[in-house]
């Protein structure tokens, strides 16, 4: 199906209708775990970790469409091992599939020891963002066009998540 740009009211759409790549999206951040950020027993909350997700994330998709954008849902998120205080949590996103006016976000959170070197990934996580126009409105974002074969196994693996979620939100499940 042809989608128009216009049917979203989105007259910028035309000089970005040729795609970005997901490396043009991806956006890598660094934190430090400060105690105001860890539970009792000196590990990260998982709801701070959700929220540096959320706005990696965020970013990511606005550089892909280059517009406002709004979460519009997160899949489930599991903490393979925790994260201390005084670690350095690394964060890496990339849009990996876009729809009409939906992306896919893949984020890779890994976490680093800096007094040993050590690191290891804790937490990946999917994510789906809207682009809105001036009138707060879903608007057309531009395709993700993957090059590597990485790449291209992520946007086929994340083109059969959309539409399984698609499906079960039909279904209300
Ligand atoms: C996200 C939002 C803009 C979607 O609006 P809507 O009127 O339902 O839009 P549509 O039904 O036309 O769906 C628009 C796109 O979003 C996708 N979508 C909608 N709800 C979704 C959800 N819960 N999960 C994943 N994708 C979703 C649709 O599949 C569609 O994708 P496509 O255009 O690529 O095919 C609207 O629900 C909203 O504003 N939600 C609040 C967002 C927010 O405030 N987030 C911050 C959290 S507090």
């Amino acid at each position: 199906m042809e989608i128009s740009a216009n049917l979203y009211g989105d007259k910028e759409m035309d000089s970005e209708t040729k795609g970005k790549s997901p490396s043009q999206s991806s956006v890598e951040s660094r934190y430090l775990v400060m105690p105001s950020q860890a539970n009792p027993y000196g590990t990260a909350f998982g709801g701070a970790i959700m929220a540096w997700i959320d706005m990696v994330a965020s970013m990511s998709a606005q550089r892909h469409c280059g517009k406002e954008t709004v979460t519009a849902g997160m899949d489930s998120l599991s903490f393979i091992e925790p994260i201390r205080i005084g670690d350095q949590v690394v964060l890496k996103a990339c849009v990996n599939y876009a729809g009409t006016t939906s992306m896919e976000v893949g984020v890779q959170v890994s976490r680093e020891d800096p007094t040993t070197g050590s690191s290891s990934i804790v937490t990946s996580a999917h994510l789906t963002f809207v682009a809105l126009n001036k009138n707060k409105k879903p608007a057309a974002v531009p395709p993700v066009i993957p090059v590597t074969e990485e790449e291209k196994h992520r946007y086929a693996s994340a083109k059969t998540r959309v539409m399984v979620r698609k499906e079960l939100r039909r279904k209300n499940v």
